[in-house]
């Protein structure tokens, strides 16, 4: 499972970047709102540091396809590695299959059970990116939708690729590889979570005290 990050902020873009753990960034309109910047100047920005997909989200208010189509394809044009991110609704479909059948990447968010993945898949989606925490959030399991759509889409030689989205935590990761999913898109302090363990602070400490015991600085 490789891992994509799920931000618009620079700082943690680069940090994220310089540990060569991540192969693209996701962004949505929350995330980007969240920034308070321009959408094409921070796109761009985050194009010219990671070398990888980049999900940017057709406007929160655009909701027909037309509108979903025109937008897409300005997207695209930012950069040679923009994906373009659409809602799962019957508009959504419908520009996914236009803007797939332009060679445009695109990538169907706001998924939460298997049949929208499917119909989202046989659009022409790139990517599917079903929502595992807030379907934990309503007490439902987000890992089972996760599991059940890489069993299908392996059946079916479905080639889209699942990325697990809205992963809250570090057992979530671990979860998400288990099910199938080829990536996850993670906020940096998933990062920050998956890189902890108290024994491994414990043992840079102990070697920095055996080692100045009998070396010094
Ligand atoms: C996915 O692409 C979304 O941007 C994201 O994962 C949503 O996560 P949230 O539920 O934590 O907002």
């Amino acid at each position: 499972m490789k891992f994509f990050l799920d931000t618009a902020n620079i700082d943690e873009i680069k940090k994220a970047n310089d540990m060569g753990v991540i192969c693209g960034v996701t962004t949505n309109p929350s995330i980007i709102a969240k920034e308070g910047r321009v959408f094409e100047e921070v796109i761009l920005e985050i194009a010219s540091l990671v070398d990888g997909a980049i999900s940017g989200e057709v406007k929160a208010t655009t909701i027909d396809a037309q509108g979903m189509i025109e937008e897409g394809r300005k997207i695209a044009q930012l950069h040679k590695n923009m994906v373009v991110k659409l809602p799962t609704t019957t508009e959504g479909l419908k520009a996914c299959k236009v803007l797939s059948s332009e060679g445009i990447k695109t990538n169907l968010t706001l998924i939460f059970n298997v049949p929208q993945a499917i119909l989202a898949a046989r659009a022409g989606a790139t990517y599917v990116s079903p929502f595992v925490g807030r379907l934990d959030d309503i007490s439902m399991n987000g890992i089972d939708l996760i599991k059940d759509i890489s069993t299908i889409f392996k059946i079916h030689n479905i080639d889209a690729k699942i990325i697990s989205a809205s992963v809250r935590n570090a057992t979530h990761v671990i979860e998400c590889a288990k099910a199938g999913a080829d990536l996850a898109t993670v906020p940096y302090s998933v990062i920050e979570q998956m890189m902890k363990h108290p024994l491994t602070d414990q043992g840079i400490e102990k070697f920095q005290k055996d080692y100045r015991a009998v070396f010094g600085e």
